[in-house]
């Protein structure tokens, strides 16, 4: 068994195993973007493969996609070119690509901030990011859906998909780390060309919509939407013209937020 990250080593993987084929999740963004009238530059913060930066890219916006991973980087620049591609920690950073109208942070990026230092970093260097009445566009699992359902922890998870001739398998146990307010998750991937099995720690913030809603507050946003869906990735999902709803108690949460002139 060896350690990593199969995913986000080989991005090509990655958009076999999670495909947008109508990019809806660059969509929703973009409808977001329009709704509250945002100007043209974006950052898309935790960019992966550049699928969603490219798509914004294509809609008139001058994107600028940034990522901790050299591999999606790499991927991006020759699979979704259009935007910047740069490296930079979501937990805090300064690109040196100039002020933004925008910042989207799409698929629960934004959870890679496991610490509350992590977040007022996060937030604090996008404030310095944004022009003043900039907006924060963000997409990720929702904390809260995980409180009273016991039943989503009780067993490992086991998927398969086939790409490219291999057969692949993952299976997923997920843990909750209460004082530190995590979601972890162990995934073992294996797959049957020969390779060696795959294990795979990682976690995310369990972030909960009333903490997501102060931590913008006490960093100059106000929030303008915060809910459980419509979304790119809930059930079922997003569709042009759809509004906002008002619950934020389902497995996803959206929020977008505006920095205080
Ligand atoms: C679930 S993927 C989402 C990618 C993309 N936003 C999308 O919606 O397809 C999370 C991404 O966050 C990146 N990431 C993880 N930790 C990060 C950090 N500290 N700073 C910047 N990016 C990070 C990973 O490399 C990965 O590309």
């Amino acid at each position: 068994m060896t350690s990593g990250n199969l995913l986000t080593d080989d991005p090509r993987l990655y958009e076999a195993r999670f495909p947008d084929p109508e990019r809806l999740a660059g969509r929703w963004a973009e409808d977001c973007l329009r709704r509250h009238g945002a100007g043209s530059r974006v950052l898309d913060l935790g960019c992966g493969t550049g699928r969603d930066a490219a798509h914004l890219h294509a809609a008139g916006r001058r994107v600028v996609g940034a990522d901790l991973s050299e591999a999606m980087l790499a991927h991006a620049r020759v699979h979704h070119p259009g935007p910047r591609y740069v490296r930079g920690d979501l937990r805090g950073f300064a690109l040196g690509e100039g002020v933004f109208d925008a910042v989207v942070c799409l698929d629960s990026a934004l959870l890679n901030c496991h610490g509350n230092d992590d977040l007022d970093g996060c937030l604090a260097s996008c404030r310095r990011a944004l022009a003043p009445g900039g907006v924060l566009v963000a997409e990720m699992r929702n904390g809260a859906y995980f409180l009273g359902r016991e039943a989503l922890l009780a067993r490992p998870v086991v998927n398969r998909f086939a790409w490219q001739g291999t057969s692949y398998r993952s299976t997923t146990t997920l843990y909750v780390d209460r004082a530190a307010q995590l979601l972890r998750r162990t995934r073992v991937w294996s797959a049957d060309d020969g390779r060696r099995p795959v294990e795979q720690h990682s976690a995310w913030r369990l972030l909960l919509p009333q903490e997501l809603r102060y931590f913008l507050t006490v960093h100059g946003f106000s929030v303008l939407a915060l809910h459980d869906g419509p979304g790119p990735r809930t059930e079922p999902p997003w569709r042009e013209g759809d509004l906002p709803g008002t619950a934020a108690d389902a497995d996803r949460l959206h929020v977008v937020a505006r920095l205080d002139a």
